[in-house]
């Protein structure tokens, strides 16, 4: 098959490493891609998908990042008859508006922070006023991973609603906010394929979403992954499939919309109890980093089954290993950095048995430079999550750029 993945980051990388791979895959190109990427496939520049598609007979579109999704790009190319991995417009709702995704939720009675909606100022503060500290409010609409401020004080909380709904940080986003109840637990990541009948969650993994160690300062897209994650259990996870997956699937149809793609679960473990915090209607950046390197089925086959609606047949096998993702960013991060550093020690870091996933660089001449705020995944995969842990930090400790900046406490809660 000819196979076009769309997007340029480190989840993209993670998909292109796994996609060439498949006997299935016989040409494979990414829409930009990036430098990491170009060494699985061709990356092209951007050009309106439909046609380059057509003009280069692709067979599969994988589509990676959640503004295509919402913005229908799985509509326009199934409608043309091209076989694509990611939901349509209306199943994308699912990340693309929070209050669509918490309003489903409480419809159909699946686990998740109780929350009001508002579209007036004067009421949401004087709820969070009535409500009280901590408390979280989130833009309803795609914010690029920002729109949720957690408020540790009412004034917090209240500020936060000024910045979303009245200086609109997140434009037409903030238009309406949730503001909701905050959780006490342990967060998750549990990303699973789906055809829309059948639902199967990958191994269960945990980001590192805090800028700096100790889940300090501000939230980012994530410093970081490992997978599997000890807080998912065996039988929390039954409990996700039975009370959260399953039912968000079965909701969805009864609302006539059917889901095909990865739905990523976002979950928070409060007293063994898996609640919800966010649906997102893609593969997770860096999660996707750290869950695909322990896929052992072929991920085109996978893929391939969730569009045709034969998910309930395919065997789908893991590793028994671990793997662990540090990402290595530019200082300043997720707020202003400079870029065009010159990045050193890549083929070394690879040959100490590792994966080094792009997710902002770029080649000029034959030098690949910093171009983003996460630079690297450095991925590592061993028999456990320490020994994959060393690992993958040795490898980062011989990779330079200026500026460099990564956590060095990555999956501290399984180590624990
Ligand atoms: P989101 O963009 O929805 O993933 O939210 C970003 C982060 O905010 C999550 O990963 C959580 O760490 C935190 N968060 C969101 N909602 C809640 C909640 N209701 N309670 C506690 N933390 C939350
Ligand atoms: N790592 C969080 C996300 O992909 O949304």
């Amino acid at each position: 098959m000819n196979i076009l993945i769309i997007g340029g980051g480190g989840r993209e990388n993670a998909l292109a490493w796994k996609i060439a791979q498949s006997p299935k895959c016989k040409k494979l190109y990414a829409m930009p891609g990036n430098p990491g990427i170009s060494e699985f496939a061709e990356c092209v520049a951007d050009e309106p998908i439909l046609n380059f598609a057509k003009k280069n007979s692709i067979d599969l579109v994988v589509i990676g990042p959640e503004a295509s999704l919402v913005e229908g790009l799985s509509d326009e190319l199934t409608a043309a008859g091209i076989k694509t991995f990611g939901p349509n417009k209306a199943a994308a709702q699912i990340e693309g508006s929070k209050i669509f995704a918490k309003n489903l939720m409480k419809k159909y009675n699946i686990p998740t922070a109780t929350y009001e909606i508002f579209e007036d100022v004067t009421r949401a503060c004087r709820y969070i006023k009535a409500a009280g500290a901590p408390i979280v409010v989130k833009a309803d609409g795609l914010a690029a991973g920002k729109g949720v401020i957690v408020a540790k004080t009412v004034d917090e909380a209240i500020n936060a609603v000024f910045e979303v709904m009245e200086q609109k940080n997140f434009g037409d986003a903030g238009n309406r906010i949730v503001i909701e109840e905050f959780m006490d637990g342990e967060e998750a990541s549990l990303l699973a394929f789906t055809d829309g009948k059948t639902i199967i969650p990958m191994i269960p993994s945990q980001d590192h979403k805090r800028v700096n160690d100790g889940d300090e300062g501000l939230n980012t897209g994530g410093m970081g992954a490992y997978a599997p994650a000890p807080i998912m259990t065996e039988e929390i996870i039954k409990k996700a499939e039975e009370k959260i997956l399953k039912p968000i699937i079965a909701a969805l149809n009864n609302e006539g919309i059917t889901y095909k793609g990865c739905l990523y679960a976002g979950l928070m473990i409060v007293n063994g109890e898996p609640k919800v915090v966010e649906f997102n209607a893609r593969f997770g950046d860096p999660e996707t980093q750290v869950v695909l390197p322990l896929l052992e089925s072929d991920l085109v086959e996978i893929i391939l089954s969730c569009i045709d609606g034969t998910l309930e047949d395919q065997k789908i096998s893991w590793s028994n290993d671990s793997a662990v993702c540090v990402v290595l960013a530019s200082k300043g991060y997720p707020q202003k950095f400079e870029k065009g550093f010159e990045i050193d020690g890549l083929n070394k870091a690879k040959s100490l048995d590792t994966l080094i996933f792009h997710a902002g660089t770029k080649k000029v001449d034959d030098k690949i430079l910093t171009n983003g705020g996460r630079v690297l995944g450095v991925v590592a995969k061993s028999e456990n999550i320490k020994s994959a842990v060393d690992k993958a930090y040795k490898a980062a400790e011989v990779i330079h750029f200026e500026n460099m900046h990564f956590r060095k406490d990555i999956a501290h809660r399984a180590l624990k």
